[in-house]
């Protein structure tokens, strides 16, 4: 697969003279009481979104990061697991690798709280996670699968299933598509490895996951994220990226499909104080339930105009069954 040489040969040279700017993105850097963030680290922020999402972190998770960077997020994630091996962080690029490595020990000396120990760096890629089955809590990924190829995308997200434990979560940051990259960029591996034309739209990318086997998604975020312009990268039209920040659960798909959170709710309307579809969906009403995509759906159908399905907000953050 010459791509991912050209990807690895291009990260070796960022890793060597960071890239400021390359994945930057329009939310802010996450802060936390305590957490001193070294600049050289924060140069390296070649991530295009978030994985950590705080309020689900007060567990001390094991922590499997995949495509450590310059250690940012690997850090952010030590903040919450705060012990040696919490968490592991998978490079096959040596000189990445290094150069996390040397960021985490200038945030050791920055953080009172923090011990290199707390982070693992160990040689690999995310298609041989050197861990056994079922032995981590969360794996976490910030733009980096979407620099595969569809094919090669699977591999990685069962390769990350099969080190989760039942109920945990991968958590990515990617960017996606609003229409089909056209063949002319996908094949262009330096753009591909600079996360600007691996990308596949929305409906690809989270039907890949469910297919990996993974039940329930979440979306956290979706923002604009880059424009492929029609002149510079000879298309018909301007094409916009976006980031994408998703969990996505290891439990089981439902025989009606997997729950896709989105951030639509339903609103009862009706003339009782209640709506229960015995289903385990409780309305009360005039109050919003969260609700996932399907039984949205099936709400709609079912009792159009008396119960009000508002739009997704793509930043759901809890509440909803399904
Ligand atoms: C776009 S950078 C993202 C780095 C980090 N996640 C961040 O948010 O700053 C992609 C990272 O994945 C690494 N990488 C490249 N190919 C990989 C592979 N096949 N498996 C695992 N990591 C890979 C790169 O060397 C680089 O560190």
């Amino acid at each position: 697969m010459a791509y991912l040489e050209t990807a690895a040969q291009f990260y070796r040279e960022v890793a060597q003279t960071p890239e400021v700017g390359l994945c930057c993105v329009q939310s802010t850097p996450l802060q936390l009481p305590g957490l001193k963030i070294p600049c050289k680290m924060q140069e390296m922020n070649y991530g295009c979104g978030t994985t950590v999402h705080p309020t689900e972190l007060s567990s001390q998770p094991t922590v499997l990061y995949v495509g450590v960077g310059g250690g940012l997020e690997a850090l952010q994630f030590a903040y919450f697991s705060r012990r040696p091996g919490g968490v592991i962080a998978i490079e096959p690029v040596a000189a990445m690798r290094e150069a996390a490595t040397r960021n985490l020990e200038i945030a050791a000396t920055e953080n009172p709280w923090f011990d290199t120990s707390f982070v693992e760096i160990k040689a690999g890629d995310a298609f041989n996670l050197p861990v056994a089955d079922a032995a981590v809590d969360i794996v976490a990924q910030n733009c980096l699968f979407n620099i595969f190829e569809p094919e090669d995308l699977t591999r990685a997200l069962l390769e990350a299933y099969r080190v989760l434990k039942p109920g945990g979560r991968l958590q990515m940051s990617d960017p996606i598509a609003t229409r089909a990259i056209p063949e002319h960029l996908r094949q262009d591996e330096q753009l591909r490895a600079m996360c600007l034309s691996g990308a596949l739209t929305y409906d690809e990318y989270t039907e890949r996951i469910i297919n990996a086997g993974f039940g329930q998604i979440e979306i956290r975020a979706r923002r604009p994220y880059r424009l492929l312009d029609s002149q510079t990268y000879k298309l018909e039209e301007n094409l916009l990226l976006e980031s994408l920040d998703s969990v996505a659960f290891k439990v089981a798909i439902p025989e009606d499909g997997a729950c896709v959170f989105t951030g639509k709710t339903a609103i009862y309307a009706g003339t009782e104080s209640l709506f229960d579809d015995s289903a385990g969906h409780l309305l009360q009403r005039g109050i919003p339930a969260a609700v996932c995509d399907k039984t949205a759906a099936k709400f709609a159908a079912l009792k159009p105009g008396e119960i009000i399905i508002t739009d997704s907000t793509w930043h759901y953050s809890g509440g909803g069954c399904c």
